[in-house]
This record gives structure tokens, C-alpha cells and sequence, in this order.
């Protein structure tokens, strides 16, 4: 019957996807990596999605990171960054002696267990690369 071994055939590959889904070593989690050099996440986006390195020259957008900051950082950093649940910005004497690489990592990642969320969406959070870019360019203006 042309019609039951199709359904064996399908089935058959069906298994063997499986199989070789199983047999799919799991990665690595790799260190810092452009987006473009590897294979979207298989298994854990967390794999393959690392906060980007930052090139010389990208400057974020500070305007636009200060319409972000009040929508999802002032309700623990403070509306002005000065501190609220969560330290103040203006006075961090991290952000004071980190690199923009640094201060991106901190925002993109957060610092879960002392209560600072992930915010990149390859981190499970909201953003995008180029809005953690405006909230460093947002936050360093905060510091002057
Ligand atoms: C749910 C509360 C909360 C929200 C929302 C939040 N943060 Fe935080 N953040 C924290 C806490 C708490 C810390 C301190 C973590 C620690 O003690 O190391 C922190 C630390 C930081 C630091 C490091 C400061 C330092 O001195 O070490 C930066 C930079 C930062 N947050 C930026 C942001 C930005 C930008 C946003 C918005 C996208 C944001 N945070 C939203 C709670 C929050």
C-alpha cells in the first residue's frame, strides 16, 4: 500500500532527526562573539547569544537611551539615576572605571542574583543590542 509506506517513510525521519538531535553535542558557551559568526541557537540561546563586542566608534543614542532608561530602569535606578531600589548611576564608581564594553555586559546580562535583571533578549530580556548601546551612551551622560 503506496500510501502506508509513505507513512513509514515519514515516520522514519521523524526518528531519525530525533537521533540526531540527541546525538548534537551541546556547545560550549562561547566568550563574546560578533552576532554574524555563527549559527543561530539551537539548543540555549544563551550558547550562542553573548553581549556583542562594542567596535571603536559605536556610539549609542543617549536621547533615545533616556526614553528608555525612565521606561525600564527608573522604577529601581530612579527616574534622575540617582538610585532608588537599586544604586545610583550618577555616582557608580563602576560605571565611573568601566569600559562601555563593561557597562554593556552589565546591562545586556544584569547581575541576577543581586536582584539587576538581564536585559538583552539574547539574555531571556527585553532589548536589543542597539538599546543597550543608547542606555551606556545614556548612562555615561548621566555621569557628567
Ligand atoms: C528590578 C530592579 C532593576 C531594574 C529595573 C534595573 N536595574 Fe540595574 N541594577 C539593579 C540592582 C539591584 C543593581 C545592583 C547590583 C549589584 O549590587 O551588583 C543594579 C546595577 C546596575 C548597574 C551596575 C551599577 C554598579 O555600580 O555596579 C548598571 C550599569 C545598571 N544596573 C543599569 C541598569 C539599566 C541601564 C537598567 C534599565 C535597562 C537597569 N539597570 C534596570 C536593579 C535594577
Amino acid at each position: 500500500m503506496p500510501h502506508r509506506t509513505l507513512m513509514t517513510l515519514a515516520a522514519l525521519a521523524g526518528l531519525l532527526a530525533m537521533v540526531a538531535c540527541v546525538a548534537n553535542p551541546q556547545l560550549p558557551a562561547p566568550t563574546p562573539i560578533p552576532p554574524a559568526a555563527g549559527p543561530p541557537a539551537t539548543l540555549d540561546p544563551r550558547l550562542s547569544v553573548s553581549a556583542r563586542p562594542i567596535a571603536f566608534g559605536d556610539a549609542g543614542d543617549a536621547r533615545a537611551g533616556g526614553d528608555l532608561f525612565q521606561q525600564t530602569c527608573s522604577a529601581c535606578h530612579g527616574p534622575e539615576g540617582v538610585g532608588l531600589t537599586a544604586p545610583s548611576l550618577k555616582t557608580s564608581t563602576f560605571v565611573a572605571g568601566a569600559s562601555d564594553q563593561e557597562v554593556f555586559d552589565t546591562i545586556a546580562k544584569g547581575r541576577i542574583e543581586k536582584g539587576m535583571p538581564p536585559w538583552s533578549s539574547g539574555y531571556g530580556g527585553l532589548l536589543s543590542d542597539e538599546q543597550i548601546l543608547a542606555l551606556v551612551a545614556y548612562v555615561r551622560e548621566l555621569q557628567e
